[in-house]
């Protein structure tokens, strides 16, 4: 049976798989993304065993209370590329650099900017040969466990085999 958070995640996943671009967003909370966006990551490890993301488009964007944006949008980066898709880039912006006018608008053009790449990477369809030791490296992973782990994975080994990746 599915609840209501099932229905949701559902919904966000469907969501997420019928976009040609996905852009994760979340505050820097502890040096990471708030729980709830943790959350739904989570149970994204279906597609993450399906690199089901292949061949679409990805950003990342954090905001912070005093700096540490960084490590937010590599950790999204990373699972965004694990999940397949090509990062276009990332960009973050502390609560000081949004309230002071010069700095705000330099913040919110990177952010404009990131959009824009993100768009025109997805019309020009886009490859970038740089991230993709990073991707093999996931995939080759993958591949392992989805064969080992073949009979109560039935759905990913199919997804695999379908695809001609096994
Ligand atoms: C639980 C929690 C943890 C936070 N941790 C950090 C942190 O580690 N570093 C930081 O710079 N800001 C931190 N912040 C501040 C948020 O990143 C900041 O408030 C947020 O980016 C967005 O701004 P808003 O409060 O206007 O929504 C934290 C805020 C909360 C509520």
């Amino acid at each position: 049976m599915t609840g209501p958070r099932g229905l949701r995640i559902l919904i966000v996943l469907a969501a997420i798989m019928g976009a040609d671009g996905v852009i994760l967003a979340s505050p820097n909370y502890l040096t990471s993304v708030t729980a709830q966006l943790k959350a739904a990551m989570d149970r994204c490890c279906g597609l993450l065993h399906c690199l089901a993301l292949k061949g679409k488009y990805s950003a990342a964007v954090v905001t912070s209370g005093g700096g540490g944006c960084r490590e937010v949008e590599d950790y999204m980066v990373a699972f965004l590329r694990h999940l397949g898709s090509w990062t276009v880039g990332s960009t973050g912006a502390t609560a000081a650099e949004l309230m002071k006018p010069a700095d705000r608008a330099r913040v919110l053009e990177s952010a404009a900017g990131l959009g824009k790449t993100l768009v025109q990477a997805i019309r020009q369809q886009r490859t970038f040969p740089g991230q993709l030791a990073d991707q093999n490296e996931f995939a080759a992973r993958m591949k392992q466990v989805v064969q080992f782990r073949k009979d109560a994975w039935d759905y990913e080994y199919d997804y695999w085999k379908s695809r001609g990746w096994l």
